[in-house]
């Protein structure tokens, strides 16, 4: 990225169901930091309806609805309408058009390498059966990026072959028609347990499919209930007994979540969590107790979101509207670019008054 290039991020999530702990440690809490940071001139936060239509087209439905609880969960971390452009990825056309002319830049082959997108395939059970545009979502995904000129992209290391895809797509675009794209670089969360916070089973992610999931909506009941009978330490049988804290769920949230202050505030026997795990490890330490003080520390972050929640919830139609002013401040965008990459294409045949004064003289010589 050149120093006089404008700093402009592009992130956004398929809005299939409601977004959970592992979205705000892996990318919602970044998001918030990031706005924040005033270190960037645009951000677009993108609800990426269409993108998932592409596996789910005989349920609307589900996309509509939880277009509302991802806009919800937006705001209620923080994301801030004043400081982002939050919008719907299909009200914006434009992505698609780009789509449909970067589609010849790309070849089955390459796509078929994409890693993520094997490994999705893999997860439906697809075959030929696949459908086209779920086969083609990298390629449309280099749309949403290149759309905005983005060349920050925080996203999940599950992305980073679609980032790789992207630049690849936007060095060919400017090879062939000039130079017009920007290349993107991918942000990806920096600790372990940012990248892939386990489900409270102890199994691989936290995901809706599995059911071991915290939600940002759920009440302190469920969340209490959840912490309760989360997956710990399965030798840990007596509390004089030694335990461990790898693959622990208990430990692996306090090491996402829990700062010293935490433990100032609701645990002063422990400095830090070093502390603790070392006293777990050696045995005298009960799951009850640590676990009773995650919820504490879990409901520190999830307090304050909640009630941000409940407060949005009460007027709906103000949320439709940040949306649709979003969508719009974005279409006006991506139509910009469009534009700029028609000029290079030399297909925007109407505002090319060379091309028409050059076909008519051809003729008028002809007579
Ligand atoms: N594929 C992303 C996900 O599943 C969502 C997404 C769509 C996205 N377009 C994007 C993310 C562009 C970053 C940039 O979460």
């Amino acid at each position: 990225m050149s120093d006089n290039e404008p700093k402009i991020i592009l992130t956004g999530d398929r809005p299939t169901g409601k977004l959970h702990l592992g979205h705000y440690v892996g990318s919602l809490r970044r998001r918030v930091e990031l706005q924040n940071s005033g270190q960037f001139d645009k951000i677009f936060i993108m609800i990426a309806d269409a993108q998932a239509l592409t596996d789910n087209a005989d349920n609307p439905e589900k996309v509509r609805q939880n277009i509302i609880e991802v806009a919800l969960d937006y705001l209620s971390c923080g994301l801030d309408p004043e400081k982002c452009t939050i919008f719907i990825q299909s009200q914006v056309p434009e992505l698609y058009e780009m789509t449909a002319y970067y589609m010849n830049l790309v070849t089955v082959a390459r796509v078929q390498r994409n890693p993520t997108v094997k490994s999705e395939i893999q997860m439906r059970g697809f075959n030929a059966d696949i459908p086209v545009g779920f086969f083609c979502y990298p390629i449309s995904q280099a749309a949403d990026i290149t759309a905005f000129m983005a060349n920050t992209v925080p996203v999940g290391e599950d992305q980073l072959p679609m980032i790789e895809q992207c630049r690849e797509i936007v060095r060919k675009f400017n090879a062939v028609y000039g130079p017009v794209l920007v290349e993107p670089e991918a942000l990806i969360p920096e600790t372990e347990a940012a990248k892939r916070l386990p489900g409270t089973d102890g199994k691989a992610k936290m995901s809706k499919s599995l059911g071991n999931c915290i939600y940002l909506s759920d009440s302190p009941e469920e969340v209490a209930k959840k912490v309760k009978g989360m997956y710990t330490d399965p030798d840990h049988l007596k509390v004089s007994d030694p335990g461990k804290v790898e693959g622990n769920c208990v430990f692996t949230y306090l090491d996402a979540f829990c700062t010293d202050e935490h433990f100032a505030k609701y645990w002063p026997d422990y400095a830090n969590l070093d502390e603790l795990k070392a006293h777990y490890m050696r045995g005298g330490l009960g799951d009850v107790k640590c676990k009773k003080f995650l919820n504490q520390v879990l409901e520190e972050v999830l307090e304050p979101i909640r009630a941000r929640r409940h407060e949005l919830e009460q007027d709906i139609p103000a949320v439709y509207e940040i949306l649709r002013q979003g969508s719009a401040v974005a279409q006006s965008v991506a139509a910009d670019t469009l534009g700029k990459m028609k000029d290079a294409m030399r297909i925007n045949y109407f505002s090319d008054a060379e091309l028409i004064a050059a076909q008519s003289e051809k003729y008028q010589a002809v007579d």
